[in-house]
């Protein structure tokens, strides 16, 4: 059975309704709810209206009322990202964009326009691109990577453990994921302020973004060269090396998919993570009565704040059905984690913990699952235990109220975690590795919160002046070597 409620398609084709511009009108032409603009204020209540007012599968507007179809269910983002003989990922076959109702300077072209990358290829060409990508990642060893990504959470929290106080997503969560990608992908050297301040300006899509992204581009443009002349043992030199045969512009992309959107997701991630550790009731019970697992509150986050809220997107290759919709062909679908992950149908309670169930969307499914989540697992995994093991007093800095995030179609972003603790000493980062020098994977946390209030509140915000750090981590690879060099690399603590 298939609904009568209008399609995107029947949308567009309506008459013209209140001007996009007036803040009255959250509903655009021929009724349908704008995912933009004064409307979409709060996506959480509005995919809420919307399950109620269409079930799992709703028509909604893009930016200029481009006509899309949102998809709620759980089930239903499941049946869109595995069924490939249905949906692509191309959108090159999305009838607004072939009709031209999209036009070249549409806010979302950067996620719609083509690129030659594994995320909107399919088929055979899915599987060599996606090939190179998985065999630079089965490269790495674990163990190094962990590492590496507590080295680094040390570094950080050396930059402001004597300060008594912090914003752990300016100072911590928008560092640490893209301190351990570089070092990935074979560009230590590149990490600093600048290429984090970049990233994010990127991602805010400010005036500047575009020298931000430039700037980004350059580098992974001389990662690249450097490379292909000079192959090591990193995940670019395992991208360029792979039989696959990744052409240049093949190479460049895929660097910069993996460095961005690893980088946003997990960064996202991390500071969800921290909050919830520091704020959620369903934790600090657990943490009253002694324990509660880094790891369990990463995979309830992952449950309740999908780093990306929607992914950009399927479009249908064939007349279909989808959740009681009928789905045109060239029709554009977004795979939403968001309101997927909480189906009343899969969670008729989102109070109740999700303990031990892995099955949210946050890391999509299908041929396009994310091949990076177990990276992104051990980056807010040790990154919060090392945090808690350096400052096991920190608590937030302000009512959990006055938390604020940055939110658009694709993501919601804590602006700031501010948090307050006794001040502490720098730490050596280069300590030798001992028995206990790195939290092991599913470890157990102990921490002890009291019901402490925040007592300065906003204190964090105050721009710090610059402490002198430890020189960045050399360039070392943490992709796999020789069972001597791994021997080497475990001694030296690397
Ligand atoms: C918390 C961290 C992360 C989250 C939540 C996340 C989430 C996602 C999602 C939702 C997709 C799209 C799946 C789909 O279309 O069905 C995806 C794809 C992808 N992710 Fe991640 N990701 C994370 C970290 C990473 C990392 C660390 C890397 C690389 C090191 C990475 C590399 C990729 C790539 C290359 C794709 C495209 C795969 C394809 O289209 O075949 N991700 N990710």
């Amino acid at each position: 059975m298939t609904s009568e409620s209008p399609t995107p398609t029947d949308a567009a084709d309506s008459a013209a309704g209140p001007p996009p511009e007036c803040p009255a009108h959250a509903l655009g032409p021929g009724g349908v709810h704008r995912l933009y603009g004064p409307g979409a204020a709060d996506l959480r209540s509005l995919y809420e209206t919307l399950r109620e007012q269409h079930g799992p599968v709703a028509p909604v507007l893009l930016h200029d009322d481009v006509p899309m179809w949102v998809v709620l269910g759980h089930a239903e983002n499941l049946q869109l990202v595995r069924s490939p003989t249905q949906f692509s990922r191309d959108s090159r076959i999305w009838t607004p964009l072939r009709d031209g109702a999209v036009k070249p300077d549409h806010p979302l072209m950067p996620h719609i326009a083509w690129q030659p990358i594994c995320s909107h290829a399919e088929g055979d060409e899915h599987k060599r691109l996606r090939g190179a990508v998985n065999g630079a990642m089965t490269t790495i060893d674990f163990r190094s990577l962990r590492r590496h990504i507590n080295r680094y959470s040390q570094m950080l929290v050396n930059r402001f453990c004597e300060e008594g106080e912090a914003d752990l997503v300016g100072e911590f969560a928008d560092h640490l994921p893209m301190a351990v990608m570089c070092e990935l992908l074979g560009m230590a050297r590149e990490y600093d302020d600048r290429i984090v301040h970049a990233a994010r300006d990127m991602l805010k899509g400010t005036e500047t973004a575009i020298a931000s992204n430039q700037y980004i581009v350059d580098a992974l443009g001389r990662l690249a060269a450097e490379r292909r002349a000079r192959p090591g043992e990193d995940l670019a030199s395992y991208l360029i090396t792979h039989p696959a045969g990744l052409t240049d512009e093949e190479v460049r992309e895929h660097l910069r998919v993996v460095l961005i959107a690893a980088y946003e997701a997990t960064a996202n991630l991390l500071a969800n993570a921290l909050r919830m550790v520091l704020t959620d009731r369903r934790f600090r019970a657990k943490l009253n009565g002694g324990q509660l697992t880094v790891p369990e509150a990463v995979e309830q986050s992952l449950w309740d704040e999908p780093p990306f809220s929607t992914v950009f997107a399927y479009f249908a290759k064939q007349d279909t059905e989808l959740g009681g919709q009928r789905i045109r062909r060239g029709d554009g679908l977004l795979f939403a984690p968001a309101p997927g992950n909480v189906d009343p149908r899969v969670r008729p309670d989102l109070t109740e913990g999700m303990q031990g169930n892995r099955s949210h969307l946050s890391f999509g499914g299908g041929p396009h699952e994310c091949p990076g989540q177990d990276i992104g697992r051990a980056i807010a995994d040790v990154g919060v235990d090392a945090l808690l093991l350096r400052l096991p007093d920190v608590e937030l800095a302000c009512p959990a109220e006055e938390l604020r995030w940055t939110e658009s179609i694709s993501s919601r972003h804590l602006v700031e975690l501010p948090v307050v603790f006794e001040p502490r000493e720098q730490q050596d980062v280069f300590q030798k590795p001992s028995l206990h020098a790195l939290p092991r994977q599913r470890s157990v946390w102990e921490i002890s919160t009291g019901d402490g209030r925040p007592s300065v509140p906003g204190s964090a915000a105050q721009p710090r002046p610059p402490v002198p750090v430890e020189p960045a981590l050399p360039p070392e690879p943490v992709a796999r070597g020789g069972a001597w060099q791994r021997l080497m690399r475990w001694w030296r603590g690397d």
